[in-house]
């Protein structure tokens, strides 16, 4: 029988406590136990970034992180940006054509609002080095790189909460 330990965090801005077995990774226990779908597995080792969520406002791959480690966190998937509608960085990917088949869509758009947070005045070099972590299969990056320069130019999102 696996060692299982409680663990209490915030998910979406919502507390949760729940029991994990100590060697789940979060990604398996977003999905599996709290139904947050969003999150993508494409690789489960670190390097597709389809995982990517938000911890205490920092992108971080589902897959790597143990669940027993979001104790205590601020934990963000890509439902916790939708407030009632999209986030403007959901709409300006739709906008400028940058969803396609959309599997590295939630972990793109988790990736680019940790950047757009830390760096709100990315050059479209800092924006390209910035998604290298996650892997796009359809696009070509282009389309994303100008969703995500579009969200710089109008300064759309400008800390946490208004992503
Ligand atoms: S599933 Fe986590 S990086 Fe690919
Ligand atoms: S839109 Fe299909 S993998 Fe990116």
């Amino acid at each position: 029988m696996s060692v299982r330990e409680t663990i209490s965090f915030q998910l979406n801005g919502r507390p949760v406590t729940l029991s994990v077995p100590i060697t789940m990774d979060s990604l398996t226990m977003l999905r599996d136990e709290l139904k947050m779908t969003g999150t993508k597995y494409g690789c489960g080792e670190g390097e597709c970034g389809a995982c990517t969520i938000l911890v205490d406002g920092v992108s971080v791959n589902a897959c790597l992180m143990f669940a027993v480690d979001c104790d205590g966190r601020d934990v963000t998937t890509i439902e916790g940006l939708h407030k009632g509608s999209m986030s403007r960085l959901q709409e300006l990917f739709v906008e400028e054509g940058a969803v396609q088949c959309g599997f590295c869509t939630p972990g793109m758009i988790m990736q680019a609002t940790s950047l757009l947070r830390q760096q709100p005045e990315m050059t479209v070099d800092q924006i390209r080095r910035g998604i290298e972590g996650n892997l796009c299969r359809c696009t070509g990056y282009k389309k994303i790189v100008d969703a995500i320069t579009a969200a710089v130019h109008e300064n759309a999102v400008v800390e946490e909460g208004d992503a």
